[in-house]
């Protein structure tokens, strides 16, 4: 059974408890990250996590993910709305993919409503904040 999934955090995303808490719930990473692992046991899951604030790292980490995952989750943070290599990495890495938001872009600033990604994942999750990663868990199971 696959059940190997990468959850790859972009920029920003280890700055979390440091952003308006009203917008991104005021969590770390790290704490993010065990509600994340919590929410992978219950699906019989097995995430493993990377974190960097270099979009050519982020791009060698989509490269590797195919040697170590069966399917990512992916918050690129900002690069989100403008790094189309990150999309053309995820063609690359050839699994299956979920976009997640911890916020709904589409109801921010209009700058945040293109996603790169948006052609490339099989669902995108926004708005939910950190119960949206059950959610994108839930998709990416289905989609291994
Ligand atoms: C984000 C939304 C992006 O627009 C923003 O740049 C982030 C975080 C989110 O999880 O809501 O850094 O991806």
């Amino acid at each position: 059974m696959k059940n190997r999934v990468a959850v790859l955090h972009g920029v920003n995303l280890d700055a979390l408890e440091r952003r308006p808490p009203e917008v991104y719930g005021g969590l770390s990473l790290t704490l993010l990250e065990q509600k994340i692992s919590q929410f992978a046991d219950e699906l019989g899951l097995d995430a493993r996590f990377f974190q960097t604030n270099h979009e050519g790292e982020f791009v060698e980490e989509l490269h590797r993910s195919a040697d170590y995952a069966d399917g990512l989750i992916l918050n690129p943070g900002a690069w989100t709305h403008y790094a189309w290599a990150l999309r053309d990495a995820v063609e690359v890495a050839g699994l299956p993919a979920v976009e997640i938001h911890l916020s709904d872009p589409d109801s921010r600033e209009e700058w945040r409503h293109l996603s790169v990604l948006a052609d490339v994942v099989v669902a995108r999750v926004k708005g939910q904040g950190v119960d949206g990663y059950r959610t994108a868990l839930g998709h990416i199971k289905a989609a291994m």
